[in-house]
């Protein structure tokens, strides 16, 4: 069974409506795809805009709403009403497998792609059990709540422990994801990348998606 593609994803940490919009304006022409970061101040020690401001949002791009919250269950009808394609949520919210397993029913009730994301010290093993209910697994290789912090390199021994597990998911990291880190995290079996400053303090948009492009084998 093929590997996935290989796709790009900026990742969109805004604290207003208006950046999430001009930032989706800047990367429309070069990319389908886009995590928005969603903190709530309380799960991870940040605050961005919330689903709820971004009611209505037009754009072509889809959007991955990173729910890193306390409640993710109090975010998905604003996730919809924003038109999210995909929901992630963090194990690390419930912790619980049936309540894990219903909030993925919830979302899927819904009609959107389903993601679950670890954070750095949580096993993979906790999400195993979930890996035939979702759509991509996001392993964050950094600590969540703000951009611009290094790759933690042993996260990615978890993605190539997922990669074995399954051939087939789309497999997401997710923090200090550079021109350099990208090959180690494609080499281990990831094919989502998602990344914030490579690509919007590079010298220009075009540049940083097309110097993470060039590592794609
Ligand atoms: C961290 C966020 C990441 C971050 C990525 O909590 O979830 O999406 O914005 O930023 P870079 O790519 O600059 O590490």
């Amino acid at each position: 069974m093929a590997r996935p593609p290989n796709i790009i994803a900026p990742a969109l940490l805004c604290k207003t409506r208006s950046d999430v919009e001009k930032k989706l304006k800047l990367i429309a022409p070069y990319v389908q795809r886009a995590q928005l970061d969603v903190m709530d101040n309380i799960f991870v020690p940040n605050k961005t805009v919330q689903p709820k401001d971004l009611r209505g949002l037009k754009t072509k791009v889809k959007i991955e709403a990173q729910l890193m919250v306390k409640d993710p269950a109090a975010h998905i009808s604003d996730c919809c009403r924003m038109n999210a394609w995909m929901i992630i949520f963090h194990y690390e919210s419930y912790k619980n497998k049936r309540r894990i397993s219903s909030f993925i029913k919830q979302i899927r009730a819904h009609n959107r792609k389903v993601g679950i994301a670890i954070n750095p010290t949580t096993p993979a093993a906790k999400i195993k059990p979930f890996l035939t209910l979702v759509d991509l697994v996001l392993v964050m290789t950094v600590k969540p709540g703000f951009g611009g912090q290094p790759l933690i390199p042993a996260t990615l021994k978890k993605v190539k422990q997922i990669r074995r597990w399954n051939k087939t998911i789309d497999i997401e990291v997710d923090g200090g994801i550079t021109a350099r880190t990208a090959p180690l995290a494609l080499n281990a079996g990831a094919n989502v990348l998602v990344a914030g400053n490579a690509i919007f303090k590079a010298k220009t948009i075009r540049e940083g998606i097309a110097a993470l492009k060039a590592r794609f084998k």
